[in-house]
């Protein structure tokens, strides 16, 4: 029988009155990949965050390596051979990627000083066998999230006395390289006998590299088996406890009138001449690799970005494109990408969150509430709709788990006026059930006459989500697929560059500079 790592025994955890784990159970065994799937709030981080000595368990024991340990910090944990990567993007240092990759082991010359020449070169070195386009010379808050992220998980991996690998839904940040790059990672490790602990929303990984499943519902094990023993419609079934509907709600054909037309949009080094329409209750995606300037056109359009050219109009009048505090005015709403720091109110409560999108109802202009009542109807409906999950209408909205962090983040502009829905990763960890009630949100606002437009890392969210998709390859729109014509080869054909020889590659990031 094969060894085991960690084990878990009887865990319960509860915040306040609110039973997060209740009397859990889970073996982890050596040189394993162990999924944990459940739906936003089951209590996956919360049992992550036992494990690495983040939160203290009520009750239970956990054993590592056969002996009871205690840890009081994440440090003891690290010491003893937990290294954890948090589900939420840690501080952002004021360090340049070397010096945070060797942070405390710092090659040294006579033993004393720092050999910054010897540290850059081996950091980059790092980089590029993973394939990864980061200069190790950038600080961190210059990269992208992605390639934040990425480095994270190199620190975090290369802790030679590391046991357990623990991974709180990592690719949620990632591009397709550096999921490629990321899944290299985790087979090396499990071929030096570590395991991992691993999270993750998407069904299609997970059947990539785990080799054992364990489904959490409701703060309970419900079934840990071999990923080969458990089919993508059993697992969603042991999570959500019930048959799912269609995964993709179907909508009428919008009807033939122009809202939105884009012209010319030009933001210089990331767009060039994008245009392109969006009709009334149209969904339109907008895909593309790093560095297409996928993201850049929904930001530009939210005035995130230096317009140097081009024309919004919506409903023929020009939308002026000046700051994201005016765009608001305009009519336009916006989910970003980076719900941590551009999006959520982390130390406000849930609804304070959801209303605050929609300033002139409810806030006088100090920003006090001015109109309660409507303000919790408000609350209270979006809640119930997107099934949020929290402590009640007071908790703060950081402490809710990722994916009700999320819900709220798109809840907040369904209670507006809005002309046009900008959205970003909508469903970024957001569990399979919850993605459903947002994409039948995300219809209902296109039904009542809306133009929608949608950027997403997932393919198959555009294609089952959009009338159209716009296909971006460096900087300029390269195709625009609609009905039967977006398939994935499809779109990733258009989205890919060919280089001389004729070779497929991805485009270089120009994305990493330019976050
Ligand atoms: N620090 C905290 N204080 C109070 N409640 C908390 C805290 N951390 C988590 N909770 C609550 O515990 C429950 C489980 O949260 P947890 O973050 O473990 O869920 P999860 O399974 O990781 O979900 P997701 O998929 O959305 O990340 C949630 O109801 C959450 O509101
Ligand atoms: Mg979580």
């Amino acid at each position: 029988m094969s060894e085991t790592v960690l084990e878990i025994q009887g865990v319960s955890k509860s915040f306040a009155a609110n039973r997060v784990l209740i009397d859990l159970n889970l073996s982890v065994r050596k040189g394993e990949v162990h999924a944990l799937m459940g739906e936003n709030g089951a209590g996956k981080s919360t049992l992550i965050k036992i494990i690495s000595g983040v939160h203290r368990a009520d009750e239970g024991s956990i054993e590592l390596n056969g002996k009871t340990v205690r840890f009081h910090s994440p440090f003891d944990a690290q010491a003893e051979g937990v290294a954890t990567l948090f589900q939420e993007i840690q501080e952002i240092p004021d360090l340049t990627v070397a010096e945070n990759l060797y942070a405390g082991m710092e090659p040294r010359r006579f033993g004393v000083f720092i050999d910054w020449p010897r540290l850059r070169a081996s950091a980059q070195r790092q980089i590029d066998e993973l394939g990864l386009h980061i200069d190790a010379n950038m600080r961190m808050r210059d990269l992208s999230p992605s390639s934040r992220k990425m480095v994270e998980i190199i620190r975090a991996v290369q802790k030679r006395q590391a046991s357990v690998v623990i991974m709180d839904e990592p690719t949620a940040n990632l591009n397709q390289d550096e999921i490629d790059a990321l899944f290299s990672m985790i087979e090396k490790l499990k071929s030096r006998g570590i395991s991992i602990i691993y999270v993750s929303h998407r069904l299609r990984e997970i059947f990539q590299i785990a080799d054992r499943i364990s489904v959490l519902r409701d703060g309970k094990l419900i079934r840990t088996d071999a990923a080969s023993r458990l089919s993508e419609a059993e697992i969603v079934r042991l999570m959500v406890g019930r048959e799912l509907p269609e995964f993709y709600p179907k909508r009428p054909a919008p009807p033939n009138t122009v809202a939105m037309r884009v012209r010319d949009l030009c933001v210089p080094g990331e767009l060039e001449d994008v245009s392109f329409n969006v009709r009334k209750s149209e969904i339109i995606g907008i895909a593309g690799l790093e560095g297409s300037g996928a993201t850049s056109v929904v930001k530009a359009l939210f005035a995130l970005r230096r317009v140097s050219k081009g024309t919004v109009e919506l409903d023929g009048q020009a939308v002026e494109l000046k700051s994201p505090r005016r765009s608001i005015d305009q009519g336009l709403a916006y989910v970003p990408e980076d719900r941590k720091s551009d999006g959520l109110f982390l130390g406000k409560t849930v609804g304070f969150n959801v209303t605050t999108g929609d300033l002139r109802r409810y806030f006088s202009w100090k920003g006090v509430v001015v109109r309660r009542k409507p303000a919790r109807e408000a609350t209270a409906r979006i809640v119930s709709r997107l099934g949020i999950k929290s402590d009640g209408r007071f908790a703060k909205i950081g402490s809710l788990s990722g994916g009700n962090q999320q819900k709220a983040l798109v809840g907040r502009w369904l209670t507006g006026r809005y002309r046009v829905i900008l959205l970003e990763e909508p469903t970024r960890g957001v569990d399979i059930g919850a993605k459903v009630d947002i994409y039948n949100e995300i219809n209902a606002l296109a039904e009542s006459g809306l133009p929608v437009v949608i950027y997403s890392s997932e393919l198959l969210e555009l294609i089952g989500m959009c009338d159209r998709v716009v296909v971006m390859r460096q900087g300029r729109v390269s195709a625009i697929l609609s009905g039967p014509e977006m398939t994935e080869e499809a779109i990733l054909d258009k989205a890919l560059v060919r280089t001389e020889d004729d070779r497929e590659r991805p485009v270089a990031h120009l994305a990493a500079v330019s976050a």
